[in-house]
């Protein structure tokens, strides 16, 4: 008899999701699956939001950004009653497979519902923000690097011309990919990440330390789960220094968008592997990218930090050409 697959995303969206989708949909039906998706994440499993999916059902999706299935955060699934009322629900529609798109809060939802008795779990990293454990890349990343990269070039044009400084602040909770690599790719004067704070004295005595005082230059800060903080930066700046920096906040913009050629051949790739996994009987497992290869990794340990930025000597670098 041919087993069921449930596919859902869950936590924040990230561009490319639906190049997953549409993948895990097609290469599981091309193996014989039945194919059902549930809308919203873990409260579409709540509210019992599953409905059959086929080939079509995902046409035209592989350049849309956002998740047709729709997803969010649902903090009653960490009760176990609730689990278990899922279990019973996943049971009752002889639901064997589950492919979760989401992060690593989504994953240790997938894992106990599966160590609860539920069906086998695979899980695709799916984040900006690039910082899920044991993976090198995760799905969205480079879309959103490229949207706030697009905006930061929009804000040098304004800035160039009027002789002003800017800070752009990206999306970020608690790492600085998107803020390293837009900044470096931005040609930002300097980079301000969660793993390599600076005060505000700090940043003045680099701003104003170089030979050539720039009329106008670009900061780039993380919001470092404290979204809006540059305002608070802007304003000391000006308070101890007369500099009048505007800001810009990019904030969910870098979550929408078409995504990339990368994120569509990544997802495409992370999505057929995650059916290929489950179809093996293996579970329990994160699709991930290590040295440029597509792999099957145990997920991340329930109590594993977020990947960290360490590289402080590129920032350093970045400091030394933008600011010579
Ligand atoms: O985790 C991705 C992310 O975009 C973070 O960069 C950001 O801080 C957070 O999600 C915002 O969450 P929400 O969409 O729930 O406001």
């Amino acid at each position: 008899m041919a087993k069921n697959l449930l596919v859902l995303s869950s936590g924040g969206d990230a561009p490319g999701m639906n190049s997953a989708i549409r993948a895990v949909v097609r290469y599981a039906l091309f193996k014989g699956l039945n194919v059902f998706g549930c809308e919203l994440g873990y409260q579409g499993l709540i509210d019992q939001k599953i409905f059959p999916m086929h080939a079509g059902s995902v046409a035209n999706i592989i350049q849309r950004g956002g998740t047709i299935l729709k997803t969010g955060r649902c903090l009653a699934f960490q009760d176990k009653a609730v689990r278990q009322k899922c279990i019973a629900f996943l049971a009752e529609k002889n639901i064997d497979y589950l492919a979760v798109l989401g992060g690593n809060g989504s994953f240790r939802g997938a894992t106990l519902l599966e160590e609860e008795g539920g069906p086998k779990v695979v899980g695709l990293p799916c984040t900006i923000d690039n910082d899920i454990p044991n993976t090198e890349y995760c799905i969205g990343f480079d879309t959103a690097r490229n949207t706030a990269l697009d905006a930061i070039d929009k804000i040098r044009d304004t800035a160039a011309s009027h002789n002003r400084h800017f800070i752009v602040e990206v999306m970020g909770r608690d790492a600085g990919f998107l803020a390293v690599d837009v900044g470096i790719a931005g040609g930002a004067e300097i980079i301000l990440t969660p793993e390599f704070p600076m005060s505000v004295e700090q940043i003045i005595a680099l701003k104003l330390s170089k030979s050539r005082k720039k009329l106008t230059s670009i900061m780039v800060v993380a919001e470092a789960n404290d979204p809006g903080r540059s305002i608070k930066i802007a304003k000391e700046i000006e308070e101890q220094t007369q500099l009048d920096y505007k800001v810009c906040i990019l904030g969910h913009t870098q979550r929408g968008g078409s995504p990339t050629a990368i994120d569509r051949k990544i997802a495409t790739i992370m999505g057929a592997k995650a059916v290929e996994t489950l179809i093996n009987n293996q579970s329990r497992k994160m699709i991930a990218m290590v040295h440029d290869d597509i792999i099957v990794l145990d997920f991340p340990a329930s109590n594993a930090e977020g990947r960290r930025f360490d590289d402080k000597a590129l920032i350093e670098l970045n400091n030394q050409i933008c600011n010579i």
